[in-house]
Parts: structure tokens; C-alpha cells; sequence
């Protein structure tokens, strides 16, 4: 992005007690009132130069007044001033971003200015996955607060970006007492703005129907999406969107949070009697309890804002640029992945060495890179009622042992990769006869079964320890070059057979921790390799793990139309270089569609980019198309993964067709992808507005034809030129297609 030209970072306005927070193109302001130290929230939006004034924004000359000169109102004022994290029982009767159990069984807090501290680059946050930038990236202004009367500090991060329009917020809560303290709640940040007839964009879902847009108004009283299921989950997603009611991919302020988290979320919107918008996010204060002794501190997850004047496209694009340069630390980040091809749903648990090989071979000389090996090559795994927990190689399925096949496919030019579920066990499996309380379970309550298996308890580090140092064996005994990292069950009957009964309420936080501490020792162990997340599909695509993985799986619904919503969603906020998109067989294995195969990899091209079929039950022209396509991932990937992100149309909303495009930073390539789902009869050509070119540049436009021999030809000429000009305010065609779910992929090149 280019700089705005301001001075980006962060001031202290000593005279006004005001902070003012930059970014390229936004400011966002703070201020402290009052003898008191009530830490105020006065602007977040477009760039504001000169702060001067400011402070009238947080309403503190107007009746009720703060404290200081208006004692008798003092809960007037708490419950109406817009506060940067507010308190609990002390008259704010909005949600509370934070709420204790003292000793005496209080639970009133409220924290209030000590002192600040500006430094350049940005601190780890202990555990958790976080944003990071140098020191000539990013700029952090720490504030301490305390509440006094129970000895209480907070100290709150708020990190800017100095290329990018996000706001990184966290929270780290202190215990300065002599006596220990429960946390029931401690949110991640808080934001009360005026509420300007704002709508909400939410990503709603379920099993193999992920992160689909909602948009709907904003009313009084409390909106929220959370998840009590241990992770982020299908059905809500830590994301949340104020935008203006005629917001639209192009114009129009909008408000976009994500949390930084793969366990139980909440994200809130709460609008009040006056009409004011408190947003929040943090770790769900339901099945939360924290004791924090003396001397303790907790650390919470990092929150992004992200503001944007130009609609949900901006929105998105910040989130991109943010994700790909600040928080994937893969050395893959930048780098063409290789083509998988996975054996799921091609052999599902039915396959053996030969059969993989088989696939390897085909697919090999077709382009592939990497043969995926899914659940179902180890212990007794003969389907997916036992063996998890088990994770030796079954020689039974592979005969001659898991180095014997890697090494076949490492001669076919192909690398290898293995799927793994670490954090669970099967009833039925070894590791579950010899340590039955190594499941999360209550004493007494049987636990409740998933997928018939129960959910390992990865707060304790011997377990952690156990399954690492088998994965390890595993990996340490081939060439392996990539690991599926599954998780196919939400958490449920909560207990841990190490934790003491004041303890008990921090498993679901332990788990996620255990759980980052695994990825992070298996990362460190082999730091080569290309890690996938994945959760039963897409219940795990979060930022949170895309700090240790660049890719993860998007959903188990591999059908191109249905992908076509998934897909909008997650590149609402996520970069296309971490989707994860396979080509599959028709009819489609989870709603049965047709649809043609060029479609197929133009969707899956939008995103990671593999296969996930029997290529040797494939048709010879099916296979001729492979060849194309793998052809084509090659010539357009750098350019999908780096480049911008523009939403033209969508089909969740029109119904008939959707389209996209990519936009390398130069501005000089661009991709756009267009799928006609439903023909109509009798109609014109369409005519769509593109977006994010240079208005005075000329574009050539050349379609991509997967109807040739050789993938040479594939990039036909049509000896059409346009100007940026004319393509994002005129717009360019696309001829009908006959039939449905048909595909068309333009480049255009200045
Ligand atoms: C989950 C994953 C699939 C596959 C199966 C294996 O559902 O999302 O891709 O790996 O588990 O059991």
C-alpha cells in the first residue's frame, strides 16, 4: 500500500492526554480524563492529521460530566463515556471486557490510567500466535491500568502497522495482590463508537458449508457469534464487520475484527440507549475461569481492527496484506506450493501401497507434485472407528514399510505428504487401553463420543510429549515433506484428570495452548515442512493457525459451485494463498453436481490448488486438462498468491453468477475469474465493472483456453486492448456460455 504521506505510528499529545494511533490511511485516538485516569476512546476512521480537539469526541464536557466535577452522576457518566476496556459492577452497564472473583467473592473491577509506554517493533505474546513486524515495521504503544482496590493491572498492546491499515490489540492482566484472583472474563479489546445505522457482516456455517456471509442491521441490545466447541468451529467465525448501511465492496466505511484465536471465541456488538456501539472480542467467557495468584500475569489473544473508507474490498485487501506479511511465518509464505494430490476421497480408508503408487505414477506425469497420504495409514485404521492415538505405520496396508513407498514416490520426481490427527484417540487403540486418562472426561459422567473418538487432554505436557515424539518417529523415518494436521471433534464433557478443582475452568485455554505449543515444537523440529490445519474441513480455519500453517483446508465440500460461496467468505478476510482448493470427481462426493472439470481447477486455481481424486479412473480428456491446468497454476500462481484481491460480483447474491479478480501490486497483470452458474435464455453479454487497475494503462485481454493440445497455447490473444479507464468504469464483456456452472478465466496484461 502506498504511504499517505503522514507520519505513521504513534504520539502522546501531553497537553490534551490524547494518543493518536497511525496508520497510512487511518487514525485512531485515545484519551485519558480525568483525575481519575479514565482511558477514553475519542476517533477511529479516515486520517486525521491534526488531533487538536479531540478530546470533545469522548463527550466529556457535556452533562453528566466526568467525576471530577459531577460526583452525585458518577453512574450517568460510567455508563455512557466510550471506553477503551471497560469494567464490571462500577455503573458501566455495557458488556464488560473484564470480570474477576476477588477473595472475598467480589466481582466489581474497573482500571483506570497509570502510565503508557511507545517503543518501536512488538512484543511476543507468551503462547499465542500474534502479528509481528521489525522495528521499522510496526510501532506499539503500551497503556498500564490499575484498579487499585484490588490490585489489579492491565496492560493494554495496541501495535500499528506502518504499511498497513490494522490495529493489533491484546490485553495482559496482572495480579499486583497479596491474594489470588479468578478471571471469569478477559476480552481482547473493546471499542464504543457513535452507531451510525451500521450494518453486520458475520461468516456463518456448518460442516462442508463454511463462513458464509451474513449482512443484516444492526438493532439495540447485544448481537454476538461465539463458540463453546474448543475451537473456532463451522458454525461461527471470530470475525465481525460494522459497515455503513449502503457499504459496498467499493465504497462506504467499514469496520472489520478478527481474533486471533482457535478456541472459544465471542465477538459482540452491543448498541445502547444512546444509540452508542460497543464492539468486543475475546475468549468466551463462557467455560472461563482463570485463577491468577499473586505475581501472575494472563495473557489474552491479539484482536485486529481494521478500518476501511473504501468498502469490504479495502477491508479485505488489509486483512490480506496483514495476514501475508505479518503473521504466516512459513518459509512457504512466499512460495509456489506444490501441487498435492490427496488420496481422501479418491480411496477414502481403502487403499495400500500399490494403490497410492498407482495414483502417484498417474499423477506425476501429469504435473503433480506431492502425493498426500489421508487418514488411514496407521495402527488398525481400517475405518474411522479406532486406532487414533496410534500412530506407527500399518505394514499390513503398506507393505514394506512407510520409507519403501515415500521413496517410490520421491523417484517419480513427486514429494510426499501424511495426514495426522494428534489431539485425538479412539476408545478402541492402544494409546487408550494404556492410558484411559489421558481423554478429556469427567469423573463420574461418561464422555460423549464423536466420530467415535474423545479428545486427548494436550494441557498436560506427557501427552503432548507421547504424541510428539510418535509424529516425530513417523516424520524422522521418510522423506516427508508435508503434514495434514486434523482435528475432526469439538471438545465436550471438560475435565482434566491432572488439574486441581480451582484449576479446572482454564482447560479449555490450556488445550489451545498445548495444542499452538505442539505446532510450534513440530515446526521447530522440521522446519521445512509445509504444515496444512484442518478441521473436519474448514472448522480451524482461523489467524490463529495460520501462524504456523500458510495453508489450510477450507472445506470438505469440494464441489465448485458450493466452494464458490465458501471461498467468498473466506477471502473476505483471508488471503487466497492460504485456501485450501482441490479439484474433485463428479458427481461431487457431497451434493452430488456436475460440473465441468475446467470449472473444477478454475475455482480450485483461486486457492492452494490440488486434486483430491482417483487420476488413474480419469478420463483421457480429463487427464489432457490436468495437464493444462498444472500448466496453468505454474504461469498464474505467483500472481494469485501475491497479488490483490477485488470482488466483482457474487453469486450468493445474484444467484446466477459470480466473479473475482486478482491484481499484482504493480498494477500491470490481472486475473479475473467469472463462473456462469445458471444460463438464461435469450440474453446480452455481461458487462461488469472491473476494479484495482491504472486508469491510464493498456490492457491487453487474452482468455484462457483449455481446449488446446498444448498448454503453449493456452493463453489465447482475443487482439483486444482496453484502457484501465474503460474497464473499471465501462467494464468488460463476458460472452453467455452455453449450459451452467461454466467458467472463464481473462488475463489481462499492461
Ligand atoms: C476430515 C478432513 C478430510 C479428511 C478426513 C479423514 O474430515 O477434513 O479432508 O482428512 O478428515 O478422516
Amino acid at each position: 500500500m502506498e504511504r499517505s504521506g503522514i507520519a505513521m505510528g504513534i504520539v502522546y499529545l501531553e497537553k490534551e492526554r490524547l494518543f493518536k494511533l497511525d496508520t497510512p490511511h487511518t487514525t485512531y485516538i485515545i484519551g485519558i480524563v480525568g483525575e481519575e485516569g479514565f482511558l477514553g476512546h475519542a476517533y477511529y476512521g479516515k486520517t486525521i492529521k491534526d488531533a487538536q480537539g479531540a478530546s470533545a469526541l469522548m463527550r466529556i464536557y457535556e452533562n453528566p460530566f466526568t467525576p471530577d466535577t459531577n460526583a452525585r452522576d458518577r453512574l450517568s457518566f460510567m455508563d455512557c463515556f466510550p471506553t477503551e476496556y471497560s469494567g464490571h459492577g462500577v455503573g458501566d452497564y455495557r458488556e464488560s471486557s473484564i470480570r474477576v472473583t476477588t477473595k472475598g467473592g467480589y466481582n466489581a473491577v474497573s482500571l483506570a490510567y497509570v502510565s503508557h509506554e511507545i517503543y518501536k517493533g512488538k512484543r511476543k505474546l507468551p503462547g499465542l500466535p500474534a502479528t509481528f513486524g521489525s522495528e521499522e515495521e510496526v510501532t506499539t504503544l503500551a497503556i498500564v491500568c490499575e484498579d487499585k482496590a484490588i490490585g489489579l493491572t492491565a496492560v493494554l498492546e495496541y501495535s500499528v502497522f506502518e504499511t498497513v491499515d490494522a490495529i493489533a490489540r491484546s490485553a495482559r492482566i496482572l495480579n499486583d495482590s497479596k491474594e489470588a484472583v479468578v478471571l471469569n472474563k478477559v476480552m481482547s479489546g473493546c471499542l464504543d463508537m457513535d452507531n451510525r445505522d451500521f450494518e453486520v457482516i458475520t461468516l456463518h456455517g456448518s460442516w462442508a458449508r463454511e463462513r458464509h456471509m451474513e449482512r443484516k442491521q444492526l438493532g439495540h441490545g447485544k448481537f454476538l457469534v461465539s463458540s463453546l466447541r474448543g475451537e473456532g468451529g463451522h458454525q461461527e467465525h471470530q470475525f465481525m464487520a460494522l459497515l455503513d448501511k449502503h457499504a459496498t465492496q467499493t465504497t462506504g466505511d467499514v469496520y472489520g475484527f478478527h481474533l486471533v484465536y482457535s478456541g472459544n471465541f465471542r465477538m459482540l456488538a452491543e448498541v445502547n440507549q444512546f444509540d452508542s456501539v460497543r464492539v468486543m472480542g475475546g475468549i468466551e467467557p463462557e467455560g472461563f475461569r482463570w485463577l491468577l495468584k499473586p505475581g501472575e500475569s494472563f495473557q489474552s489473544p491479539e484482536m485486529i481492527y481494521a478500518y476501511s473508507s473504501q468498502g469490504l474490498g479495502g477491508m479485505s485487501r488489509t486483512f490480506h496484506d496483514l495476514y501475508r506479511n505479518h503473521l504466516i511465518r512459513s518459509p512457504y509464505k512466499d512460495q509456489k506450493r506444490p501441487i498435492l494430490i490427496n488420496n481422501w476421497e479418491a480411496t477414502y480408508f481403502d487403499f495400500d501401497e500399490q494403490k497410492l503408487l498407482d495414483i502417484a505414477k498417474e499423477a506425476s506425469k501429469l504435473g503433480i507434485e506431492m502425493l498426500v497420504m489421508d487418514d488411514g495409514w496407521f495402527g488398525n485404521r481400517f475405518d474411522d472407528n479406532r486406532a487414533l492415538g496410534d500412530w506407527q505405520v500399518n505394514e499390513e496396508k503398506l507393505k514394506g514399510g512407510l520409507k519403501k513407498l515415500v521413496d517410490g514416490v520421491n523417484v517419480l520426481g513427486m514429494k510426499f505428504g501424511i495426514w495426522f490427527e494428534p489431539e485425538m484417540v479412539s476408545p478402541e487403540s492402544k494409546l487408550y487401553r494404556e492410558h484411559p486418562d489421558w481423554a478429556i472426561a469427567i469423573p463420574g459422567r461418561t464422555p460423549g463420543l464423536a466420530r467415535n473418538q474423545y479428545v486427548l487432554d494436550i494441557s498436560r505436557k506427557e501427552v503432548r510429549d507421547y504424541i510428539l515424539e510418535m509424529m516425530f518417529k513417523v516424520l524422522h523415518s521418510a522423506n516427508i515433506s508435508y503434514v495434514k494436521w486434523d482435528m475432526n471433534r469439538p471438545l465436550s464433557d471438560l475435565g482434566s484428570a491432572c488439574l486441581q478443582a480451582e484449576n479446572q475452568g482454564e482447560l479449555y485455554h490450556r488445550y489451545v495452548l498445548g495444542m499452538y505449543e505442539m505446532q510450534e515444537r513440530l515446526l521447530a523440529e522440521f522446519p521445512d515442512l509445509l504444515l496444512e490445519n484442518c478441521s473436519g474441513g474448514g472448522a480451524r480455519f482461523d489467524p490463529g493457525m495460520l501462524y504456523y500453517s500458510p495453508q489450510i483446508w477450507c472445506s470438505d465440500d469440494t464441489d465448485a459451485i458450493e466452494r464458490l460461496q465458501i471461498q467468498e467468505g473466506t477471502a473476505l478476510i483471508y488471503p487466497l494463498s492460504a485456501m485450501g482448493a482441490h479439484v474433485s470427481v463428479c458427481p461431487n462426493h457431497t451434493v452430488g453436481r456436475n460440473t465441468p472439470f475446467e470449472t473444477r481447477g478454475y475455482v480450485a486455481l483461486a486457492g492452494t490448488f490440488g486434486y483430491e481424486l482417483d487420476i488413474t479412473k480419469l478420463t483421457d480428456e480429463d487427464k489432457a486438462m490436468v495437464k493444462l491446468q498444472t500448466a496453468m497454476y505454474h504461469k498464474f500462481n505467483d500472481l494469485v498468491r501475491e497479488g490483490d484481491y477485488y470482488r466483482i460480483a457474487s453469486y450468493r447474491e445474484n444467484h446466477l453468477y459470480d466473479c473475482f479478480q486478482v491484481v499484482s501490486k504493480d498494477k500491470k497483470r490481472s486475473l479475473v475469474f467469472y463462473v456462469q452458474v445458471l444460463n438464461e435464455a435469450n440474453k446480452k453479454s455481461r458487462i461488469l465493472k472491473l476494479q484495482g487497475l491504472e486508469e491510464g494503462l493498456t490492457y491487453t485481454v487474452k482468455e484462457l483456453d483449455m481446449n488446446v493440445a498444448d498448454s503453449e497455447d493456452m493463453v489465447k490473444d482475443m487482439q483486444k486492448a482496453f484502457s484501465g479507464e474503460l474497464l473499471m468504469n465501462a467494464g468488460l464483456h463476458f460472452e453467455r456460455m452455453w449450459g451452467d456452472f461454466r467458467a472463464k478465466v481473462i488475463v489481462l496484461e499492461a
